[in-house]
């Protein structure tokens, strides 16, 4: 498909209760795809499962209204917002740092969650509207550093990764909404395989021994009970799944779920 790049259009907030509200509010008064907004910090930052997000000032809270290619592929965008967090923070630490996305995208500074994504569909429809949140710690001191509830992994800054030193954030925000759009042109030219591509050029964790939990595989919830498998993290697939090699050498494929990975 031959599409123009969308430009973004950015507003600024000092503070907000949660970006993703506050683009939806926009939204319902007529804001349309390419709209981003940003805040110094939110009141009631929301995360994944139910979680709430800390956001207080010196991080990144950002959301932008793009558009899926179909209601079934909300997920590319969720992908795409991810691999484009970790090339973003790649850009912006030192080389030496260990940065990968984590499936489907969280991100990853030498095993430390430095950041995450939450989309969520403004209206289904045919193409639907997504807002796509995403949110790091860039300057948070560490004593603000809410170790996150039920999640294996601690957490840490852009600062504290960069020995202290603190990001300008205005930055930050321009290089992450910069790699945002420019691979959403390169999705709405190419598709998924164009994000596909750079998902799994910023995963550290491919052909690497992970545990995926979760209920159900394949689509289906075959029980209420949660099911654990290991294997080997060949991949993400044409629709976004996770691809496991077991040990007999089967390939399961995961659509939602959570991994755990065996740390080198
Ligand atoms: C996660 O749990 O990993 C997802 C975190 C997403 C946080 C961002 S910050 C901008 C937007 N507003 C929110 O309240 N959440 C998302």
């Amino acid at each position: 498909m031959n599409v123009s790049p969308l430009n973004p259009r950015v507003s600024h907030f000092d503070q907000v209760d949660c970006t993703n509200t506050k683009l939806r509010e926009m939204t319902d008064l007529g804001a349309t795809e390419g709209v981003v907004i940003v805040a110094g910090s939110q009141t009631a930052g929301r995360g994944t499962d139910q979680r709430s997000w800390h956001s207080p000032v010196g991080g990144m809270y950002l959301s932008a209204l793009l558009r899926a290619r179909e209601l079934v592929r909300v997920t590319d965008l969720s992908l795409l917002a991810g691999a484009t967090l970790a090339e973003a923070v790649g850009v912006l630490l030192p080389k030496s740092k260990e940065v990968s996305v984590k499936w489907p995208n969280d991100c990853l500074v030498g095993w430390k969650k430095v950041g995450g994504v939450l989309c969520e569909v403004y209206k289904e429809s045919e193409h639907p509207l997504v807002i796509v949140g995403i949110g790091l710690n860039v300057n948070i001191p560490p004593e603000e550093l809410q170790p996150f509830e039920k999640n294996p992994f601690s957490v840490t800054t852009l600062m504290t990764e960069k020995g202290g030193e603190a990001f300008d954030l205005g930055h930050v925000t321009g290089v992450v909404i910069g790699k945002l759009f420019s691979l959403y042109a390169s999705y709405q030219q190419r598709g998924f395989g164009a994000v596909k591509q750079i998902w799994e050029q910023n995963c550290r964790l491919l052909g690497k021994k992970i545990e995926v939990s979760e209920l159900g595989w394949e689509g289906k919830q075959e029980s209420a009970k949660e099911q654990r498998v290991e294997g080997i993290f060949e991949g993400i697939d044409e629709e976004g799944a996770l691809v496991l090699l077991d040990e007999a050498g089967g390939r399961k494929r995961y659509y939602s779920g959570r991994i755990t990975c065996f740390w080198p």
